[in-house]
């Protein structure tokens, strides 16, 4: 059986003078003319916890993202929804309203969507965005000497895994759920306001496998220091008691071919920098010089972590190599 990526191998190529970010990055970008480039991406997938409005607000929190993490601004976005016929229908009303209000959070109107009889309910956002063309931030960009700085702690794969068995205490749960339905809005604020080399959001790959696009990418190699990486409160606990995402041990297999682990590391530090995230937060690759600004819009921002994780290195390219 083929992989995705082997089948996404095999289809054209697509580029084009104005196609300024094709396929690759967090979303497309396409330049109309001198001022303006759109920002094109779509994300959706299945409940992450019990409430449907939170679901809605998660969702959408996550797929607008995508926009953020180009330093871009959303504008436009339309529903991308899955739901059985016989679920009831005010559950779909909360799923869709959670959407709307985040939404409307990040300046950016729902104007329409499609819906498709689905009997595992699934819902996401297409969203248009815009940036000045030549000013987009990809994950493509970083140099070596850039500090590595990440805007949201880790955690919220162990976690929600740790719900669905009944092991995750119900103030662990809530700090999870405002930690994924919170914007990136503010992080990609400060991040343009200070101008920086690379950025990706931390999703369904983990720190390590989004961190290994943007080295790849860039064609430098990286250095995680693991001390500082910001951490949700529980998370510990339930990776102590062998709670883990069967897709954060899928990502700590795909990155050992890219991750060089001080033996110093546990199993479980490892798996945690691997966890897949829902509305994780950006990781930026920023100047060393610049780094103290950024640091401090950050936090003036008010984003839940602002914390200094690493640094690009000259390589081997393609190569993270993680410190304790
Ligand atoms: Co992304
Ligand atoms: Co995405
Ligand atoms: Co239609």
């Amino acid at each position: 059986m083929e992989d995705l990526v082997q089948v996404l191998s095999k289809l054209p190529h697509i580029s084009h003078p104005d196609l300024l970010v094709g396929n690759g990055d967090d979303a497309a970008v396409y330049r109309i003319n001198d001022q303006t480039a759109l920002i094109l991406t779509v994300d959706f997938f299945t409940p992450i916890t019990d409430d449907p409005y939170e679901f809605g607000l998660i969702a959408a929190a996550n797929s607008l993202s995508d926009v953020y993490a180009m330093g871009g601004k959303p504008l436009l976005a339309m529903n991308v929804v899955g739901f059985p016929a016989d679920l009831a229908r005010d559950m779909l009303g909360d799923v869709l309203r959670g959407g709307y209000d985040k939404a409307a959070e990040a300046g950016c109107m729902i104007v329409g969507g499609h819906t498709v009889d689905d009997p595992e309910p699934k819902y996401g956002l297409s969203v248009v965005g815009v940036v000045e063309p030549g000013k987009q931030v990809t994950n493509a960009g970083a140099q070596p000497g850039d500090i590595l700085v990440l805007t949201k702690p880790l955690g919220t794969g162990i976690i929600t895994t740790g719900c669905k068995q009944g092991k995750t205490p119900d103030d662990v749960l809530k700090g999870a759920v405002a930690n994924m339905a919170m914007l990136n809005q503010s992080a990609a604020e400060a991040m343009m306001k200070v101008g920086v080399n690379a950025c990706t959001d931390i999703t369904g790959f983990g720190l390590m496998g989004h961190l290994r696009s943007m080295v790849r990418g860039s064609h430098v190699g990286a250095r995680v220091h693991f001390g500082p990486v910001p951490v949700l409160p529980g998370t510990w606990d339930l990776l102590e008691q062998g709670v883990a995402p069967g897709g954060t041990h899928r990502n700590l297999q795909a990155v050992a071919d890219t991750a060089v682990w001080h033996p110093e590391l546990t199993d479980q530090q490892q798996l945690l920098l691997c966890d897949a995230q829902t509305s994780g937060g950006l990781l930026i690759s920023v100047p060393a010089h610049k780094v103290d600004a950024l640091v401090s819009e950050l936090v003036a921002a008010g984003t839940p972590s602002a914390d200094i994780i690493g640094e690009i290195t000259q390589g081997p390219e393609g190569q993270i190599e993680v410190v304790p």
